[in-house]
């Protein structure tokens, strides 16, 4: 089911927390809503669910305009971060509870809800009560739960975030595959920039109630539009520059305290200025200048290894701050102290718009 919303507004009272929101998320698409905490992601959701109704814009499904539609009319399935699951109720009752809601019961409901926790491993213990499992079994249960009435929209909701690092990357990859198996439409709200660059087909970057980039993971990631998507999504260095020549080619001359750098340009025509982007891992560090590109001077301030690769600070001879990240052969081999140059080529130096 394709998911189509336009115009949306979603005021708490007086505060307006989503503010015309236009979206489309195509049929089958696993579609993120990624930022901080407190843009309106969970807003955002609940109303699609249904759950918060819209003061302005429509929402559409496939066609039909269900703004005004009640939650339970959606057919949508829903997965919180706490889980919530009911204590008092079996695993398999917990399964079972949507079905019966639709009128379901006997032998063919019970091969649902058997098959449903067998496809998240959690068939042998149907029998037993929420407080028994862990947080990750609670997870795959209630996983099961949205899924078993077949829903033609998945919802959830930071469902990853209450999870160790190690069962985080387990769950992410059953949604995942879930997710294919059943060609489900489905919106994954999250504030963790990995979950949301390794599993959805889009990404929606939020920003204090509006989404301020769309795109796949690679572009948002690549080619960043602001400064804060550039922030939020992958580390970056941020620097105010001045254009010291005119765009050419998608390049601009900016000047960096001092110092000439070519950069990739994604400036409006007529800009003066703008924020020199570069990733920590787009920055090359050596001894010697000869064989980097765009060499600049500097000395290392501080160093942190971290296993398959080392993250250092540089203080730069023009003043500056930056960071930088070395994989590879003897990443950790620049001391603290050291001078090192650090180079950048021009297709990996943004210039963005203030
Ligand atoms: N029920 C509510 N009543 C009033 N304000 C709310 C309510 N729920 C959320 N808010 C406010 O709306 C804003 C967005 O919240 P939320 O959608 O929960 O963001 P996120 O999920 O991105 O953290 C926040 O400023 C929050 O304080
Ligand atoms: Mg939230």
């Amino acid at each position: 089911m394709s998911i189509e919303i336009s115009d949306l507004s979603v005021t708490y009272g007086q505060e307006r927390v989503i503010s015309g929101l236009s979206l489309d998320i195509p049929e089958g698409c696993f579609f993120t809503l990624l930022g901080p905490s407190g843009c309106g992601k969970t807003t955002l959701l609940r109303t699609i669910a249904g759950f918060v109704p819209a003061s302005g814009g429509h929402i559409v499904f496939n066609g039909k305009d269900v703004t005004d539609l009640p939650a339970y009319k959606r057919n949508i399935g829903m997965v919180f971060q706490d889980y919530a699951l009911f204590p008092d109720k079996t695993v398999a009752e917990n399964v079972a509870y949507g079905l019966r809601a639709r009128g379901e019961s006997g032998a063919a409901m019970l091969k649902k809800v058997e098959a449903a926790l067998d496809r998240v491993g959690m068939a042998h213990l149907m029998a037993r009560h929420p407080a028994a499992l862990s947080g990750g079994q609670r997870q795959r249960v209630a996983l099961a739960r949205a899924m078993v009435i077949k829903p033609q929209v998945l919802l959830m909701d930071e469902p990853l975030s209450n999870l160790d690092a190690k069962l985080r990357i387990q769950i992410r990859e059953t949604i995942s595959d879930l997710q294919r198996e059943a060609n489900i439409t489905t919106v994954f709200v999250t504030h963790d920039q990995e979950e949301a660059l390794s599993m959805s087909d889009k990404i929606g970057v939020m920003n204090r109630g509006a989404v301020e980039q769309l795109g796949t993971p690679k572009e948002i990631y690549a080619t960043p539009r602001t400064a804060y998507v550039a922030d939020f999504v992958g580390a970056a260095n941020r620097i105010d520059v001045a254009l010291s020549g005119p765009a050419q080619d998608g390049m601009v001359r900016v000047d960096f305290g001092g110092e000439a750098l070519l950069a990739s340009s994604a400036l409006p025509a007529g800009a003066s200025g703008g924020i020199l982007i570069m990733r920590p891992e787009d920055l090359q560090l050596a001894a010697s200048p000869a064989d980097l590109r765009q060499p600049l001077r500097g000395t290392i301030l501080k160093r942190q290894y971290l296993g398959g690769k080392t993250s250092y600070k540089i203080s730069l001879a023009n003043g500056a701050v930056i960071s930088a990240e070395c994989h590879g052969d003897g990443h950790d081999r620049h001391a603290i102290g050291a001078h090192v140059f650090a180079g950048v080529d021009p297709a990996k130096a943004m210039v963005i718009a203030a």
